[in-house]
């Protein structure tokens, strides 16, 4: 069925496309600024404990999920949950999988936007000259539309406005070309040059001499990240820091590994195919999205005024310290520019892999319950997340996308990983989840893996989601701090964090009455 557009081409398509869906701007973004902010090694300690007991299970239960659920041609978790738990409720809590993938595409694609913005400015050296910190910061600032008054303006104020429309028209472009006519072509396309941009630039930045005056080494900025460290294991931050990051970076919790996996056959292999996209994510994360902006950082700023800046606004290293940095390396090798190029492209090609995957459970929604055809789910999903992404734009510096980056980014994908697996392994039992993986599988999971996906993983994530609930949600619902910092919301933003939650409630309570008409027909 390779003529399909509702079927994947090729199995290296598939693959493309899942790794794709994976490796995004977590990795070469939130990661190496995680990893510094948290001190390194012991970060990682954390980070490879949740990889194994949550991480590695759910991609393989995620699967499982999707492609159980393909066999009822369901896109999307309520008809996922459907399937494996007989029960009138099953459907409405499937709603997780509906407005998180929702809530996350909108920011997430605003700042996918940014990236494209500045691989433009680099490859017209829009920025050159401004060759410290401080002012790199005031340019990315002034891009954002946070220039405080009196500063610099260095782009007209619709700049922003005019890369995010743009960048949401791409994606749901591709979107509307459907699985292999438009995600797998562009996974095709993009993955190969991710890849390449980032050996390039894992190369250049691991060969940089030390600098005079700064006297560190690339080699000062891996070990930073990775020689292990027992020192911090007791605070609790990092194993909620490390979890979150597995989350993210591997797309779990989210409902589009599901919806991708929706279109394989029981034929198909999902055990290797798991644990292949998985491997993928992590060496670009660990080896490539290690060996980037960190050691870069660490050459130009040592390791104290790398970890400095990774301490600072979530952007910043990747947008202001970045380009400082290829001007530097431009004194000596006078490729600078070009380096900015690829670095801002492989963002772009990384996030906008991922960004097509978080509509495809809510298109799949649609089109298989309601009969309405793709392009016109598309257009019209396009057009909300358009006017609702607008709003990011426009109160960015209100705190607006910290806080979805808590609830939806953050918290949401905890809450689905939870729902899934008590449906999948526990209600559709054990047994016959173990199952279902195995069917037209390659390879034989290690045994263990059915203990940790019965036991030890629903625990883990029980723990996790009280800790967070007593540590992050309950003092952020109450505002004794706020979604991006530990001080509370200032009165001024108060309104807008407001607005932004009640759009989240709207989701959730839109999707409800949606799922309870589907199922009334
Ligand atoms: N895994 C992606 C990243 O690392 C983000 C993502 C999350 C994509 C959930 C799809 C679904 O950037
Ligand atoms: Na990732």
């Amino acid at each position: 069925n390779s003529g399909s557009n509702e079927a994947w081409g090729s199995r290296i398509g598939l693959i493309l496309a899942m790794a794709g869906n994976a490796v995004g701007l977590g990795n070469f973004l939130r990661f190496p600024r995680q990893a510094a902010a948290n001190g390194g090694g012991s970060y990682m300690i954390a980070y490879f404990i949740a990889l194994l007991l949550l991480g590695i299970p759910l991609m393989w239960i995620e699967w499982g999920v999707g492609r159980n659920g393909g066999r009822y041609r369901k896109g999307h978790l309520p008809g996922m949950f459907a399937a494996l738990w007989k029960h009138p409720a099953a459907k409405y809590v499937g709603v997780v999988g509906m407005v998180v993938p929702l809530g996350v595409m909108i920011y997430y694609t605003y700042i996918e936007s940014w990236t494209l913005a500045f691989a433009i400015f680099s490859a017209t050296k829009d920025y050159w000259g401004i060759t410290s910190q401080e002012g790199m910061i005031g340019y990315l600032r002034s891009f954002q539309g946070l220039t405080p008054a009196g500063g610099t303006e260095y782009h007209a104020s619709y700049t922003p406005y005019a890369f995010f429309a743009f960048t949401m028209l791409i994606n749901i472009y591709v979107l509307s070309k459907g699985i292999s006519g438009g995600i797998e072509k562009l996974a095709k396309i993009g993955m190969p040059i991710l890849f390449l941009f980032a050996i390039v630039l894992a190369g250049v930045v691991l060969t940089l001499p030390a600098q005079p005056g700064v006297g560190a080494t690339p080699a000062q900025g891996l070990e930073f990240i990775y020689a292990p460290d027992f020192s911090r294991l007791g605070s609790p931050g990092i194993w909620l820091a490390a979890a979150g990051q597995i989350f993210f970076t591997l797309s779990v919790g989210m409902g589009s590994l599901q919806a991708y996996a929706s279109y394989l056959s029981t034929k198909d292999d999902i055990a290797l195919n798991g644990i292949a996209t998985a491997a993928t994510n992590e060496t670009a994360e660990v080896v490539l999205g290690g060996s980037i902006a960190i050691p870069a950082a660490v050459t130009f700023f040592g390791v104290a005024g790398a970890m400095q800046i990774a301490q600072g606004g979530s952007f910043d290293l990747g947008f202001a310290t970045m380009p400082v940095v290829f001007q530097q390396i431009d004194k000596t090798l006078p490729i600078g520019n070009l380096l900015g190029v690829m670095w801002f492209g492989l963002l772009f090609f990384a996030g906008i892999t991922s960004s097509v995957s978080m509509l495809t459970p809510i298109t799949a929604f649609f089109r298989e319950e309601f009969g309405i055809a793709r392009e016109k789910v598309a257009w019209t999903l396009g057009a909300i997340c358009f006017c609702i992404g607008m709003l990011h734009v426009h109160w960015l510096g209100h705190g607006f996308l910290d806080e979805w980056d808590y609830w939806v980014g953050t918290f949401g994908l905890v809450l689905v990983a939870i729902t899934e697996v008590i449906i999948f392994v526990w209600i559709f039992k054990p047994e016959n989840a173990w199952k279902s993986i195995h069917m037209g599988a390659d390879i034989n999971i290690p045994k263990i893996f059915k203990f940790i996906m019965t036991y030890v993983t629903p625990i883990y994530l029980l723990v996790i989601l009280t800790w967070w609930g007593k540590d992050e949600a309950l003092p952020i619902l109450l505002n004794q701090r706020s979604a991006g910092s530990s001080s509370p919301v200032s009165d001024v933003d108060m309104p807008y964090i407001t607005i932004s939650r009640g759009i989240l409630v709207l989701f959730v309570i839109v999707f409800l009455f949606f799922i309870r008409t589907a199922w009334k027909k």
